[in-house]
């Protein structure tokens, strides 16, 4: 029997390595790490990206997954309950708040983003995209149309209905698999959508690496495509220039905790499903290692040497150009355009991106799901209502206050850059120092199906810590002033849509505390022993 409130289990190993691979492989895989190593020092960018995966990313990923497991076995599923329970005290809920309302607003724009790419593979299917041939322009404002840049409201009045559509659609997918459960929801959708993605994935690989350069610029090859990608002698400047600019690593960073999904609590709750004597290790190493393939191999073999034949190293080398929205919804829809079977291979490519897109979002949603459940002692029906319900508003407000992204930026600045560096320390710091070396350690070895060296306990109490607020630290020099700037100074005659998402952000961190308030009462009132 399971000590779950909801009674929810995987129902076997491979189902939970799906599914929190599935966390892990999407938008950001395939769109957002071609783009930031291209413009960080190509291949060199794999120099901080492999030390960021090594001190931060596997730590973490051991951390969140014993974390979850432990707090499981004692009846809590979310990373409040969890948190609460090895603090061992009721404000400790507080502490793990993050881990559900980072997620659910990260959700409330990458559903716009999933909505998006069907959006494109639908277009391809009807033949519009490819209609735009080489005409960079027109698929640059079928994208601007699409996501209603120009002016707020616009995707309200410019016959973008369509497109909003899409956002339904994903919307219905995603809250219907939730609904639908753990194993029979998630668990199963994962289990098709991740073999189906890789095929996919493969599938346009090999069209990559089989394309010749075009006749008026013969120099263009996949193998000079490749070396753009990957060669650290692209970059200007030395070898030690690139690895001494803390950009670099910040973006390096960055990129392990958006990829890997690690930091943001969904773990946590993902691995509380898991039995006392279930292994974390193995599956955890398994689960990075797939997201890796999935990002080097095949997100840094597909997107820019397929772009540089078709468009060239002096288009690539605008960092306008290979940002993950411009990447993806306007340069490389150029490049398939240009491509023999270009139509078949655009809707393949666009289809493995909602695929990887919907099982990172429904791992969004499963922790405030455990958290409703947890915490108002309601079942699963009205908890995914009262989640649809905040959801909804939030993709409102962000396709509503669209012009220039705004809101879509400020909710991801806030949720995916700054709040996930503060969680993903704490969540070390509890696991290291509150959890402890020993019984941290016995919590990460129990069960696991290889030898965890004794010395992670180290990396995780020492190391990490002090990589994150070094590297932290850095990121608010750099990145805060501007932020301040325009919190401050909203354009005139704008409404101030900074401050509107920063106070939709307040507003749905106030109401998950009420949340735990109510958890709290649950949970220390009847005779559970935390931890
Ligand atoms: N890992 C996902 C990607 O690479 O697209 C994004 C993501 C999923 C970020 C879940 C945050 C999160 F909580």
């Amino acid at each position: 029997m399971s000590n779950s409130p909801s009674g929810e289990r995987w129902s076997t190993r491979v189902g939970v390595i799906l599914a929190v691979t599935g966390s892990a492989v999407g938008l950001g895989n395939f769109l957002r790490f071609p783009g930031q190593a291209a413009q960080n020092g190509g291949g060199l960018f794999m120099i901080p990206y492999l030390v960021a995966f090594l001190i931060v990313g596997i730590p973490l990923a051991w951390s969140e997954w014993a974390l979850g497991r432990h707090g499981g076995n004692r009846g809590y599923n979310s990373a409040p309950g969890i948190f609460g329970g090895v603090l061992r005290r009721p404000k400790g809920a507080y502490v793990g708040m993050l881990g559900t309302v980072m997620p659910v607003l990260i959700y409330t724009y990458y559903v716009v983003v999933e909505a998006l790419c069907l959006y494109y593979a639908w277009h391809y299917l009807t033949g519009t995209l490819a209609g735009f041939g080489d005409d960079v322009s027109a698929v640059g404002d079928f994208f601007v149309a699409s996501m209603g840049m120009t002016e707020h409201g616009a995707i309200f009045t410019s016959g973008q209905g369509q497109f909003l559509g899409f956002v339904g659609i994903c919307f219905f997918i995603n809250f219907f698999l939730i609904y639908r459960g753990l194993s029979r929801g998630i668990e199963k959708f994962c289990a098709i959508a991740m073999p189906l993605l890789v095929v996919c994935a493969l599938i346009v690989l090999v069209r990559v690496l089989t394309l010749q350069p075009l006749p008026e610029t013969p120099d263009q090859t996949l193998w000079a495509g490749l070396g753009f990608m990957w060669n650290p002698a692209q970059q200007d400047g030395s070898i030690w220039d690139t690895l001494a600019n803390p950009d670099v690593w910040l973006a390096a960073t960055g990129q392990i905790f958006f990829s890997l999904s690690v930091g943001f609590g969904l773990i946590l709750t993902y691995a509380s499903y898991l039995r006392k004597d279930d292994d974390v290790a193995l599956s955890s190493l398994t689960s990075v290692s797939g997201n890796g393939f999935c990002e080097v191999v095949l997100g840094g073999m597909i997107a820019l040497p397929a772009a540089y034949i078709f468009l060239g190293p002096m288009f690539l080398s605008d960092p306008q150009n290979i940002g993950t929205f411009s990447l993806g919804f306007v340069t490389l829809p150029n490049v398939f355009n240009q491509m023999p079977a270009g139509s078949f291979f655009g809707f393949l490519f666009f289809f493995l991106l909602f695929l990887a897109a919907v099982t990172s979002s429904l791992s969004m949603l499963q922790p405030s799901i455990a958290l409703l459940e947890e915490g108002l002692g309601i079942t699963r029906k009205p908890s995914v209502a009262i989640l649809g319900f905040i959801t909804f508003a939030g993709t409102f407000f962000i396709v509503y206050f669209s012009a220039g992204l705004q809101a879509l930026d400020t909710v991801d600045f806030w949720m995916a850059n700054f709040f996930i560096f503060i969680f993903a320390t704490v969540q070390t710091l509890i696991f290291g120092w509150v959890l402890g070396p020993k019984k941290g350690y016995e919590e990460l070895a129990a069960g696991a199906e290889i030898c965890v060296p004794r010395g992670i306990m180290f990396v995780i109490r020492y190391i990490s810590p002090l990589f994150l607020l070094t590297v932290f630290a850095l990121w608010c020099r750099r990145s805060l002033p501007g932020r301040w700037e325009a919190i401050m100074n909203p354009p005139a005659g704008e409404p101030p849509v900074v401050l509107m998402a920063l106070g939709f952000i307040v507003v749905v961190l106030l109401f998950f505390s009420f949340v735990i308030a109510g958890a709290n009462q649950r949970w220390y009132q009847t005779d559970k022993e935390p931890s």
